[in-house]
């Protein structure tokens, strides 16, 4: 519940990237030896990663609350829970980590946040590049290298992160050398690569859209540290600019926020740049600006519904097109219960701003989506109740103690009823 109109001041510190650790924490499969990863984020997904490993045999010992150990020796390939695999979409990743350890694969169809069909076609094309035949029914998917695994040349047909990631975990002991064209260029992508050669991989070209992958015999343990999250700073930042106030936002690389910086003094809104924090402060106006999401380094797709909100404040109206998933605008109905008026076009939203938002019982129709209700909530002087939180915790960290940090009036209810 968010008593709003108050505006953030003080200092938000960020965590590790879920995006980063989602990946990092399967790419452990491949590794039969003790892997430390630090900074991972407090998060449901986090912990739903952790429970299919541990469930499927690999030794996961916390050694903090940001730090967990994992040893994948003792792990049986395609033992994964139907029932864990199918909570989070990362689970994909278990066919790149399983195939790249054992030259096949057998999991779970996984779930994940519901914006149109999420197909994994181009994941599919990597493995058969690579000498597996893959077999998907309603279930489970399931892949097998007959004659052994051989590194292969990968053009994908689409900029895919996922995809890009996967056939990184399946290559990176293939013997040869694999080449992907046309490779997704997030930040994420760059910290995979970089676990994965500090587990002694060879992987070249990462953040580029040509990554070179030369197959080694084995992986070692390791201990490393995940990035921070460019989409939680991206939503601290545009929270800020919806409220008002002044905000430090620690832990951060400032050049991973490049876009959303842009965007953001387009709006009139200050930021200030330094070497691992970010200081955003509005207080005038908010002008309207016209923007259409991008595969990095465009503005994130992560922080589409979160911009939608700040457009309801800003003057005239702004276009929002969404240029990566097919719909990813079912949250605007819940904006449109807070009196926003945004009509949507296909792959763009028209958002009238200027439109005194009411407060309002609305819900989280997804991660973003929820995080960008609580951003219209805090602008908004009133009262505003946001339902299925679930979703916003399984990919933010503690979200309601850093905003009552900066002088939120939030609290999550169901402690109240406890
Ligand atoms: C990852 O999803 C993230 N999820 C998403 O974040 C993020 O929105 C997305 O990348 C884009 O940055 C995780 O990392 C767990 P894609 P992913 O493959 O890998 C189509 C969040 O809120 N496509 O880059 O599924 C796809 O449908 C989540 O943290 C195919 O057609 O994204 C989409 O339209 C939401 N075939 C586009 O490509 C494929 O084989 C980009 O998807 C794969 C993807």
């Amino acid at each position: 519940m968010i008593q709003g109109g108050r505006p953030l001041n003080g200092e938000i510190e960020i965590s590790g990237m879920k995006n980063a650790a989602l990946p990092i924490i399967f790419g452990c499969l491949l590794v039969k030896d003790r892997c430390v990863i630090e900074n991972l984020p407090v998060i449901d997904d986090v912990e739903v990663a952790l429970n299919i490993l541990k469930d499927m045999g690999a030794v996961v010992e916390k050694i903090n609350k940001n730090t967990v150990a994992i040893d994948a020796t003792e792990v049986k390939g395609g033992s994964s829970s139907v029932n864990l695999v199918r909570k989070i979409r990362a689970s994909y990743y278990l066919l790149g980590a399983e195939i790249g350890r054992y030259g096949k694969a057998y999991v779970g169809v996984p779930g994940g946040c519901d914006f149109g069909c999420r197909p994994i076609d181009q994941h599919i094309k990597g493995f058969e590049a690579l000498g597996c035949t893959v077999r998907m029914d309603g279930r489970y998917v399931t892949a097998s290298a007959p004659q052994g695994l051989k590194g292969a040349n990968i053009f994908f047909d689409i900029v895919s992160v996922g995809a890009t990631m996967n056939v990184m975990l399946a290559s990176v002991c293939a013997p040869g050398v694999t080449v992907i064209e046309n490779a997704a260029r997030e930040p994420h992508i760059v910290d995979l690569a970089n676990f994965l050669n500090t587990c002694g991989g060879q992987i070249s070209g990462a953040g580029t859209d040509t990554i070179k992958i030369k197959g080694v015999d084995s992986l070692h343990g390791c201990t490393y540290a995940i990035i921070p999250d460019m989409i939680e700073a991206g939503t601290y930042m545009i929270a800020v600019a919806a409220t008002g106030g002044k905000l430090k936002i620690t832990n951060v690389i400032p050049k991973h926020l490049e876009s959303i910086s842009a965007k953001l003094c387009e709006m009139g809104v200050e930021v200030e740049e330094g070497d691992d924090f970010v200081t955003v402060s509005r207080c005038g106006r908010i002008s309207k600006i016209n923007l259409k999401t991008q595969p990095y380094p465009g503005f994130p797709t992560d922080m589409q519904p979160q911009m939608a909100a700040l457009m309801c404040l800003a003057d005239g109206i702004s276009l929002l097109t969404e240029g990566v998933f097919d719909n990813r605008f079912r949250y605007t109905e819940e904006l449109l219960r807070m009196g926003a008026n945004i009509k949507v076009n296909g792959k763009t939203a028209m958002i009238e701003g200027k439109v005194a938002l009411k407060p309002a019982r609305v819900r989280a129709v997804d991660l973003r989506a929820g995080a960008a209700m609580v951003i219209a909530g805090l602008a908004t002087p009133g009262k505003t109740e946001i339902e299925n939180i679930y979703l916003i915790e399984r990919g933010y960290d503690d979200l309601v103690g850093k905003l009552r940090l900066c002088g939120a009036d939030i609290i999550k209810i169901k402690e109240l009823e406890d």
